[in-house]
């Protein structure tokens, strides 16, 4: 399998990243999606499905599975100790799409694992996916240099500029901020609450 990517998912990967000292933990993604699912109430969208992209210890899914047991939920990793570990679909999202639509996909910070041929081809995979909304956390070259605490976070990653990133989104998707995306065919939004 070409993961395309420089780091190994193994036991020490995600004992190193995650947890108190890491990237983030379950009660920051409790709050992260709280606000994400009632935004998209806001927006007249229930969301009745949702698909959990490299996944890793399946935060976002086990948030759903306790908040919404009835939501329908997929989770992939391409690491095999990952979904050994926490119960995903192994899965390279360079590679493979899922059949139909989910009404969230979220790709936590994944993307800066894969090189350009597998991201341009993950993102035409996630936005096949989508049918209202990506959540998509991706640190920039930019946020490498302001913004990222190198002792919580993997440096062993592709760093690429922001304007980059939307050259190869914008064709699938529209910016609704606080790493929100809509399919151009997606939600309908007032003008100013999104960039093209
Ligand atoms: C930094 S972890 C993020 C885990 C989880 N999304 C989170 O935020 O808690 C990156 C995850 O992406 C997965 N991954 C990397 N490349 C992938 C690919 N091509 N397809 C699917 N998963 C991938 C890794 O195995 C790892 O579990």
């Amino acid at each position: 399998m070409n993961t395309g990517s420089p780091s190994s998912f193994d036991d020490r990967y995600y004992q190193r990243f995650y947890g108190t000292h890491g990237a983030h933990d379950a009660d920051r993604i409790h709050q992260l999606a709280t606000a994400v699912h009632h935004f998209a109430g806001w927006w007249g969208v229930t969301i009745e499905s949702m698909f959990d992209v490299g996944a890793g210890m399946g935060m976002w899914r086990d948030w759903y599975k306790t908040n919404h047991p009835n939501t329908k939920l997929l989770s992939v990793d391409i690491s095999e100790h990952a979904c050994r570990t926490w119960g995903h679909e192994q899965r390279n999202i360079a590679e493979w799409k899922p059949r139909g639509k989910f009404d969230l996909v979220v790709c936590h910070s994944v993307l800066q694992y894969l090189d350009n041929t597998s991201f341009v081809n993950a993102v035409s995979n996630l936005a096949s996916a989508t049918r209202y909304l990506l959540y998509l956390e991706l640190p920039t070259t930019q946020d490498f240099k302001t913004i990222i605490d190198p002792t919580a976070t993997d440096l062993d990653v592709y760093k690429r500029s922001g304007s980059w990133y939307r050259k190869h989104l914008s064709p699938h998707f529209i910016n609704i901020g606080a790493g929100l995306w809509t399919p151009h065919n997606g939600l309908l939004m007032y003008e100013l609450e999104g960039s093209r």
